[in-house]
């Protein structure tokens, strides 16, 4: 069985790299019409190239005019958001620091992009699906969400828990009108340069343990969640909201 996103108009942030530019390429390789954002215009370029038309906008989520913008530009062009990831977000290069000397910039940083732009796209996009009377939202959380992080960051496990949270609450709000709203808790997956940083530093030996904490006894790849995200947003999944998806190998 494979699925068939035919002309449904998909929005993905952070989909430069990692789980964005793996969901962006699946969606637009079942036909979906995909809009891409991210910070970073090469990744963006790498995400399109080879596949029907991506739509691709370089720009700060932190910016939430421009967020607003980006929003109205795709409903101008195609219609209504169907399909709304967000998933751009991250430690963006921070690291461990107790919490007596973690700064409140890197705190405020942090929840700016893992948190606060899914608010804000949320805003933007919520008219459209209502009016169309239906949407999915899909949020990507993390392990991070559900429990404490490897990383130790307070700002980042802060963050996705509060996009569970977030999920949970719109679900409801949502729901009456056709829209519904799941998350996704990836594993670590080494999938872009600063996890693929993360996963180096727990050089052979740590990343032996963490297999062997995983019931799959394998690490997954950007893919899997785009599996994830993709049954979301499918049609057998239309009876399911407010729920979060660990996607993680089995880890226990
Ligand atoms: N890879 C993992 O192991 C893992 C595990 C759990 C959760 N996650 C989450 O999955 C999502 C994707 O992670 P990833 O590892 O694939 O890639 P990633 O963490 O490297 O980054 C995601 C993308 O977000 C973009 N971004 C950051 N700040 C931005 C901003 N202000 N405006 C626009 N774009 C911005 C980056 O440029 C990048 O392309 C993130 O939310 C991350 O927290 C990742």
């Amino acid at each position: 069985m494979d699925l068939d996103f035919n002309g449904r108009i998909v929005a993905i942030t952070g989909a430069a790299t990692g789980f964005g530019q793996a969901t962006a390429r699946a969606f637009a390789r079942r036909g979906a019409r995909v809009f891409a954002v991210d910070l970073d215009a090469t990744g963006l370029a790498e995400t399109a190239s080879g596949l029907p038309p991506i739509r691709s906008t370089a720009l700060d989520l932190t910016d939430h005019e421009a967020v607003a913008g980006w929003v109205r530009g795709i409903e101008a062009e195609a219609g209504p958001i169907g399909v709304l990831v967000n998933n751009a977000g991250g430690v963006l290069g921070r690291s461990f620091a107790p919490i007596e000397e973690a700064s409140y910039a890197d705190w405020r940083a942090i929840l700016d992009v893992n948190l606060d732009a899914a608010f804000a796209m949320v805003k933007a996009a919520t008219p459209g699906m209502k009016r169309a009377g239906t949407g999915r939202i899909v949020n990507i959380s993390s392990g991070a969400g559900l429990r404490a992080s490897r990383t130790g960051i307070q700002a980042y496990t802060s963050a996705k828990h509060g996009m569970i949270g977030l999920t949970r609450q719109l679900a409801q709000e949502l729901g009456p009108f056709g829209i519904t709203v799941n998350a996704v808790a990836p594993g670590l997956l080494a999938v872009s340069p600063g996890t693929r940083k993360q996963w180096d530093s727990y050089g052979a030996e740590g990343q032996k343990r963490v297999i062997e904490g995983l019931a799959l006894r394998r690490t997954g790849e950007a893919e899997d969640i785009a599996k994830a995200v993709m049954f979301f947003a499918s049609n057998l999944a239309d009876y399911v909201t407010g729920q979060v998806l660990p996607v993680n190998g089995g880890s226990f």
